[in-house]
């Protein structure tokens, strides 16, 4: 008989939300060799059928959110759009004169910071200066993060007209108490009206992000938050665990600890929101995110064509990513590379016609075995090592740590598999966790749950 509420708290321990294998601060920076990543970059591309993603990151934001762990430039000055644009399109040229040819775009993302800080003729600037060199896939997909506050009509007209089908909308908590101390004040009627006006112009999956866990948060007021969004259906809701980080994000020191929910408290809060989505017609997809049934991604699960890289959950398969902008990291499945975090760092590299890249990894044989099994877990919930390339040392001792999961009932473990069960769900980075050898590597004494229950 397995004791739930005591799974629950022993497995409260911080885990990585796994975007991807080495996880970055686990990255053999060391060894890392530009030339290589080139080489790699340019082999990957020549074999890439189904053509490349490109994740565009935007810093810009008018005013601090004072929870967020993104990588943000605050102003009020739009002067720097233009400078900050002709150096994305300066990088994509490096990248192509580096490969060689212009690849197939498959997939485009415009994330943040807020890209609706831009204009809509600076944005349409940079989708046609990286789509023009470019053949575009026939099933290409385009989808950008908008702010409710700033995302215009004329933003949504002209990004639809661009190719843009999906919506992301910030929208973390509607309670005013809470939207005041993380500085992040935007109203239901701004979002409905979004909402709406995306979906005449013909916008076909519309994400709303929430947050649990965030400070002053109340079992009430997250109670009324999710019935607000309820009543606009959004296609997908990513609903997010907080992640606590002041030492990297001093503005999180705008509120103290005591604000914080406690952990019993989160936890409550994020059952409480699972009900009523799921209550709500959504369903639970790999971790945090919810769908309707309509949606793709829904679909992707249901075909097992789930996937997950630096941007989260896709139903887009690409072994290519190419990440431009400042922080951005890209990923041609056997090595990953990230770019600089300051922006005039980057703007200055970038002018010199060089990579703005500050450091990366080359995946081992091991680390792809394991990125394989991590992927499978955190997509389908289900990872076998039937066959010998399944199957290292490395995991070996992955499935010695399961074993701990499986006594809990968070995993059903066999001689050749591992499934998650419905239960595990929720713990489903800790059960990969349990396959991250490089952590333990490098952290011998990291637990994978709690030694203290
Ligand atoms: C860079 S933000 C983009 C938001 C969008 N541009 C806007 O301003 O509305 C991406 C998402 O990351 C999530 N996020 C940011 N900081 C977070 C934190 N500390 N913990 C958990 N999620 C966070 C938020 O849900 C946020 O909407």
């Amino acid at each position: 008989m397995i004791n739930n509420n005591f799974a629950t708290d022993k497995y409260r321990v911080a885990a990585p939300r796994y975007t991807s294998y080495p996880t970055v601060p686990f990255w053999d920076v060391q060894s890392f060799d530009r030339s290589e990543w080139i080489n790699k970059l340019i082999t990957a591309s020549e074999n890439s059928k189904e053509g490349l993603s490109l994740y565009i990151h935007l810093p810009y934001c008018e005013s601090l959110c004072t929870y967020c762990g993104c990588n943000t430039r605050i102003t009020k000055n739009h002067g720097v759009e233009i400078p900050y644009i002709t150096a994305l399109l300066k990088e994509w040229e490096i990248y192509r004169s580096h490969i060689g040819f212009s690849p197939v775009i498959k997939e485009i993302h415009l994330g943040g910071g807020t890209p609706t800080f831009f204009s809509p003729r600076n944005l349409e600037l940079l989708i046609n200066g990286l789509v023009a060199p470019s053949d575009l896939h026939d099933d290409a997909v385009f989808s950008i993060e908008g702010h409710p506050n700033n995302t215009t009509e004329e933003h949504l007209a002209l990004l639809y007209k661009l190719g843009f089908r999906r919506l992301s909308l910030g929208i973390q908590d509607f309670d005013r108490k809470v939207q005041i101390i993380i500085n992040r004040i935007q109203t239901y009627k701004s979002v409905e009206v979004i909402t709406k006006k995306a979906r005449e112009i013909g916008y076909q999956s519309i994400n709303y992000d929430l947050i649990y866990g965030l400070p002053l948060q109340s079992l009430n007021g997250l109670n009324k938050t999710i019935q607000s969004v309820l009543k606009l259906k959004p296609d997908r809701i990513a609903f997010y665990s907080y992640a606590h980080v002041p030492w990297i994000k001093p503005g999180q020191r705008k509120y103290s600890e005591d604000e914080l929910p406690s952990a019993e408290m989160k936890k409550c809060l994020y059952d409480m929101g699972r009900s009523m989505l799921i209550v709500g017609g959504y369903s639970e997809i790999g971790m945090d995110h919810f769908v309707l049934r309509t949606d793709s991604l829904y679909i992707a699960e249901l075909n097992g064509r789930l996937h997950r890289n630096f941007m989260g959950y896709t139903e887009q398969f690409s072994s290519v990513l190419v990440g431009l902008g400042v922080s951005s990291i890209s990923d041609c499945w056997t090595a990953f590379a990230q770019n600089v975090k300051d922006v005039e760092e980057y703007i200055s590299i970038v002018n010199k016609g060089e990579l703005p890249i500050t450091k990366g990894h080359i995946l081992n044989d091991s680390d792809l075995i394991i990125r394989k099994h991590i992927l499978n877990l955190m997509c389908k919930g289900y990872t076998s090592w039937r066959k010998v390339d399944e199957m290292d040392e490395k995991v070996e001792e992955g499935i010695e740590r399961m074993k701990w999961l499986a006594h809990d009932g968070l995993v059903m473990l066999s001689e050749y598999d591992v499934r998650v069960t419905e239960y595990g769900k929720r713990f489903l980075r800790n059960i990969c966790m349990a396959f991250d050898a490089r952590l333990w590597a490098n952290v011998p004494n990291n637990q994978l749950f709690s030694l203290a229950d």
